[in-house]
């Protein structure tokens, strides 16, 4: 697991998750964190051990900024240096321990963010704003969830749409068009993410398939964007989903759902479902589980990308996704490009209408 560890920005947490006084326990691949806000409201992020005794600094509490450990009340401040040893008398220096290790932090669209990794960390994508965040009309749902397999499996599984009308039982799901490979239209890289657009041409008019379009972002190395236009709905429907790889085959997803409530298709059924059930996580979870069923049968050694000569262009957008986050995690640039599928019957998509 530790050898998949790819270079990038990994989502740690939503803001509002992070209180004053508070010290989080995050993990991202095997690198165990201690997340705090210094005096300043800055976001710390330092490595989960206390000098003095091994401690997890992440039991212990904040206190005018610094982290006070749990142990012996050592204080350390968002630098990873130690400012207070309560035990010794104030005349006597500062033990000279090397700070613990901080990692570089980053706050954009509602999360906080830890950079792991070699080299300068590259700029965070800033695709994931969701502007309809607050609007009037707009439902949101966050969700923190752990799902048992490899955290690009988890990806895969994500911006691979042609397994949803084969894998979900659930009816809203049956109900998507099993065409949609011929309606795969189009897969645009550039140096900050990988962007499908497909919908359904056998829907007949320009209006329809504006309709049934659905969009899938990609930013190296974990983050995934649905989005979902509905020009009827007056309103898009969008989702965020940040894959956080734990030590092992454990992953966490934050993600966060928005959608209009007045929007009866079928894209955000299961979000509304969640939002207004007891339980935010019941329908999801459903979901998610027929997923996992399939991910553990694949196993490992049958991924889809990883068969060239198997790969049909349904596949194309996990292959360019998982190109993407090498190469960025490797610090090249990954090449612009923009690759059209038409299906060989020679179905077009009339009036395709193009992202502003
Ligand atoms: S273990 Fe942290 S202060 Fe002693
Ligand atoms: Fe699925």
């Amino acid at each position: 697991m530790v050898n998949s560890e790819l270079s990038g920005w990994y989502a740690l947490c939503a803001v509002d998750d992070l209180v004053a006084t508070r010290v989080l326990a995050r993990e991202v691949f095997a690198h165990r964190l201690a997340v705090f806000q210094d005096e300043l409201g800055h976001v710390a992020v330092l490595d989960d051990r206390c000098p003095h005794g091994g401690l997890p600094l992440a039991l212990g509490r904040v206190d005018n900024g610094l982290l006070v450990c749990a142990g012996h009340g050592w204080r350390f401040d968002a630098q990873g240096r130690c400012r207070v040893v309560p035990s010794s008398c104030s005349a006597e220096p500062l033990p000279a321990c090397t700070p613990v290790r901080r990692y570089p932090v980053a706050t954009h669209a509602g999360y906080h963010w830890v950079w792991i990794g070699k080299g300068t960390p590259f700029s965070l994508p800033l695709t994931f704003e969701l502007p309809e965040l607050g609007r009037a009309g707009i439902r949101v749902l966050q969700l923190r969830y752990r799902v048992r397999c490899e955290y690009q499996d988890a990806i895969d599984n994500l911006v691979d749409i042609t397994h949803l009308p084969f894998v979900h039982v659930f009816p809203h799901m049956r109900d998507i068009d099993r065409r949609l490979l011929i309606s795969l239209v189009e897969i645009e890289t550039d140096l900050d993410q990988v962007v499908l657009r497909a919908g359904t041409p056998s829907q007949g008019s320009a209006d329809a398939i504006a309709e049934r379009r659905i969009e899938i972002t990609f930013a190296a190395p974990t983050t995934v964007r649905l989005d979902f236009p509905r020009p009827a709905a007056g309103a898009a429907s969008a989702m965020v989903a940040c894959f956080v790889p734990q030590a092992d085959d454990t992953t966490i997803v934050e993600s966060t759902i928005v959608f209009p409530a007045a929007d009866d298709s079928t894209a955000f059924t299961v979000a509304r479902l969640d939002a207004s059930a007891d339980d935010p996580f019941s329908t999801l979870g459903r979901i998610l589980d027929e997923d996992l069923v399939i991910l553990v049968a694949q196993g490992r050694e049958r991924r889809l990308s990883t068969a060239p000569d198997l790969v049909v262009a349904g596949d194309a957008m996990v292959a360019a996704c998982r190109q993407h986050a090498k190469a960025r995690s490797a610090g090249r640039i990954p090449a612009a490009r923009t690759k059209r599928f038409l299906c060989r019957c020679g179905t077009e998509v009339p009036n395709w209408p193009v992202a502003e």
